[in-house]
Order: C-alpha cells, then sequence, then structure tokens
C-alpha cells in the first residue's frame, strides 16, 4: 500500500483545520440562524455550546482519527472492531456530500458575486438580481465552477493541494475580514445592528431558550465542522506530537473568531438597510448586503473584497468536505486519489444541480437536514470514544499533549455523559420542529 499523506507541519493542520470551520457556517449561515432566533439571545447559547459541547465534541473527533490513522470507515471499523463502524463511516461519508452538494451551490452564488463585484451588476436591483440566478440554469453553472475550483485543490492531495492553499487563503480572508469589520465601524446607520447582536436580551432568551437550542446546537456542530467525519479525516494525517488539545482550542477560538468578526460586518451592513436578515433566508445575505453596498461610499470596492473574503473561506471549508469521500475511496477501495476526486465530484456535479434547481429543497437540506445528521454523527463518535475506547482515548489525548493530559479524565467524563444527553436533547428538538 503506497504511504499515507501527511501534513507537512503542525501549523499547517492547524491552518487547514480551521479552514474547515471556518466558512459559509460562518458568514452566510450565521446571521440568517442569529436573526431569525433573537440575535444576541441565539449568540450566547450558541458560544455556551461551542465551549461545551463544541470543543470537546472537535476533540473526540481528532482522537479518533489520529488513533484510527484512516478515513471514517476504515478508522470506526478498526476501533470499534465492528461492522458497525463502517457504517457509521459511511454515513459520515453521506453526511459530507450531502453537505458540499449544498455549499456548492452556495459557493457557486458567492463565486459569481464575487466576478460582478467590480462592476456593481447586482447594485441596482439586488433583489431582482438574486431572484433570476439563485436557483436554476445560472446557479448550476457557477455552482459547477465552484466544485472544480474545490476539485482542482483536492486534487492535489493534502500537502500539496489542501495545507498549501488552506496557509494562504485563510490568513488572507483573516486580513480582509478585519478590514471590512473597521470601514462598517465607520458607516452610518449601523447602531442598531451592533446593539441586536452584542446586546444581551435576556428575556427573550428566558422565554424561548428550548426553540433556540436546536438550532443554536446545530450551528455550533456546523460551524466547528464537527460529526461529519472531515476532522476524523483531517487528523488521521496528524502525527503523535502534536498536541491534540492544545490544537482543538486553538481552532475553535480562532473559528469563533472569525465568526463573530464576519457578524460585526454583515449584522449592521443589514440593519443599516434596515434588512432584518431573519426574514429573508439563504437569499438574505446576497440582497440585504447588496443594498448596503450600493449605498455606500467605495461599495464595489468593498463589495468585491467582501465577497473575496467569502469565497475563500468556502474554498477552504470545500476542500474538506470533498476530501472525506475521495480520501475513502483511496484508503478503502485503493483508488488513484485523481481518479477518485473526479469520480465524487461527478456524483457532487449531479447532486448540487438537483438542489440548485429547487429552493424549498435546497432549504430543508441546507437546514435540518444536514443539522441532524452532524448530531447524529456526532453522537456515535462520543459513544465510540466515550464507551469503547475509554483507556485507549485518555492515552492518545495524552500522545504530545504534555500538562494538558491531565485533563484527559474529566474530558472522557464529558464526552461519556455530558456530550451525549445535550446532542440528544437538541436532536429532539430539533425533530420536534420538524412535526410541531
Ligand atoms: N464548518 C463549515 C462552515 O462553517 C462547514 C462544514 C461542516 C465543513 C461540516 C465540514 C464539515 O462553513
Amino acid at each position: 500500500m503506497a504511504t499515507r499523506d501527511t501534513w507537512v507541519s503542525n501549523l499547517g493542520f492547524v491552518l487547514a483545520a480551521v479552514g474547515s470551520a471556518a466558512g459559509l457556517g460562518n458568514i452566510w449561515r450565521f446571521p440568517w440562524l442569529t436573526a431569525g432566533n433573537g440575535g444576541s439571545a441565539f449568540l450566547a447559547v450558541y458560544l455556551a455550546i461551542v465551549v461545551s459541547v463544541g470543543v470537546p465534541g472537535l476533540l473526540a473527533e481528532f482522537v479518533l482519527g489520529r488513533r484510527g490513522r484512516q478515513t471514517p470507515m476504515g478508522a470506526l471499523r478498526s476501533l470499534t472492531g465492528s461492522r458497525w463502524g463502517s457504517v457509521l463511516g459511511a454515513f459520515n461519508v453521506l453526511t459530507t456530500l450531502l453537505i458540499l452538494s449544498f455549499y456548492s451551490v452556495v459557493g457557486g452564488w458567492i463565486l459569481r458575486y464575487t466576478l460582478v463585484s467590480p462592476t456593481g451588476a447586482y447594485f441596482a436591483q439586488p433583489q431582482q438580481y438574486f431572484g433570476a440566478i439563485g436557483y436554476g440554469f445560472e446557479a448550476v453553472g457557477f455552482h459547477l465552477l465552484f466544485l472544480g475550483i474545490v476539485a482542482g485543490i483536492v486534487f492535489f492531495g493534502v500537502n500539496r493541494g489542501i495545507e498549501r492553499v488552506s496557509k494562504v487563503m485563510l490568513p488572507a480572508v483573516v486580513v480582509l475580514l478585519v478590514g471590512l469589520a473597521a470601514w462598517t465601524a465607520t458607516q452610518p446607520g449601523t447602531a442598531a445592528g451592533y446593539a441586536f447582536y452584542l446586546g444581551f436580551d435576556g428575556e427573550y432568551l428566558f422565554a424561548n431558550f428550548a426553540s433556540v437550542l436546536g438550532p443554536a446546537a446545530g450551528q455550533a456542530l456546523f460551524t466547528l465542522s464537527v460529526g461529519a467525519g472531515t476532522m476524523l479525516t483531517y487528523a488521521s494525517y496528524i502525527d503523535e506530537d502534536s498536541s491534540l488539545p492544545r490544537d482543538t482550542i486553538v481552532i475553535a477560538v480562532s473559528n469563533t473568531f472569525i465568526g463573530v468578526l464576519a457578524g460585526l460586518v454583515v449584522i449592521p451592513l443589514l440593519f443599516s438597510q434596515g434588512v432584518d436578515p431573519g426574514q429573508g433566508g439563504p437569499g438574505a445575505l446576497f440582497v440585504g448586503l447588496a443594498a448596503a453596498f450600493e449605498s455606500l461610499p467605495g461599495g464595489r470596492v468593498v463589495a468585491t473584497a467582501f465577497f473575496a473574503a467569502v469565497l475563500m473561506a468556502a474554498v477552504t471549508s470545500a476542500i474538506s468536505l470533498l476530501e472525506t469521500p475521495v480520501a475513502t475511496l483511496v484508503d478503502a477501495v485503493g483508488m488513484p486519489r485523481r481518479r477518485a476526486t473526479l469520480l465524487i465530484s461527478g456524483v457532487l456535479a449531479l447532486t448540487g444541480t438537483g438542489l440548485s434547481l429547487s429552493a424549498p429543497i435546497f432549504q430543508f437540506v441546507s437546514g435540518t437536514v444536514a443539522d441532524l445528521m452532524l448530531s447524529v454523527g456526532l453522537f456515535a463518535f462520543l459513544v465510540i470514544v466515550g464507551w469503547m475506547l475509554r483507556e485507549d482515548a485518555i492515552a492518545e489525548f495524552r500522545a504530545g499533549a504534555g500538562r494538558m493530559g491531565v485533563l484527559a479524565p474529566s474530558w472522557l467524563f464529558t464526552v461519556s455523559w455530558l456530550l451525549p444527553v445535550v446532542v440528544l436533547f437538541s436532536l429532539s428538538s430539533t425533530l420536534g420542529s420538524l412535526v410541531g
């Protein structure tokens, strides 16, 4: 068997993992979920879940990946010693395919907006513009283009493709967002947005806690890329000297920073135009921001910078989603990486096309279905780590962790007891909202 790819450096792994985490979830999905669920109240629950569930859950996924040294199907099979492990791994692969199917459609929208922003093509009639290109044949074209870019990177492998690209794109995203957040702060009419986003509405939270919990937990998992097996796959390429707990914290903090930063750009700008981002659904970002860019000085330049940042963030996440099924074919059936990339991209070209033709299916898949699958995936990881591996998981946590190794038992306790309960609770809240 050929030797497996590895990251060139631990920093490369961390950057690629932050690249996976920071994406459309932070910039496109977050504002409309936040605004639709009470603004600051949602933000508070979401942050609490990122810390209490996301971080230990992500660490559990990393432990599985580094211990298993394979993609989800092979790793979970060998770690559990049961065929059910392969079934769970296959479920992960399905999750990544499903998420990437809609991700690539949104990536296509972003690509298009990046290309046309210098001309201000959508400035005059943002609503009509998005209406004309959001779903349908033009959307298909840009979805394919976006997918092509992503496939081109994965084609070159872990260190020559993914790691290299992440090392350039991720810092660029941060620099652009910092600049944009500073620019936003100088714009008129943004105060209401900051208040909505950063103020704390305890009453709303108290009254709506149960209904906020499901979407907040789903978003916390989505934004950290937890539960899909992508982080498991990335961790299968690192060595024993890296400290998993330290890396996890660095990744979660960086991702949250990028998310909050994106919110500081998007939400005040939307409010400055009197747009309620909770109303518009997936198109809100495009329509609302277009109005803001149109009315503010330097709008075209700012719009281009903004969409370029979102595009790069989306690409670094999409490559992790594509890497998982591609590497699974490489690991499981020994298919050459390039052929596997072409094959999986072909499948995604079709599934994404299906979604770009139907707004209602698109919304259902990108919201509820994605949340449910990630929760189920994470639940399975927790059970395996907390109830089957136990001592092995502690050993993997400690390898390379230095003094942080003392935290291993309390982490394992959280993973075995607290997290499964929270995940089940949020699962039932999401399912309940489906029925009710
Ligand atoms: N975390 C990515 C984002 O926020 C999405 C993602 C989910 C990527 C699951 C990989 C796995 O955009």
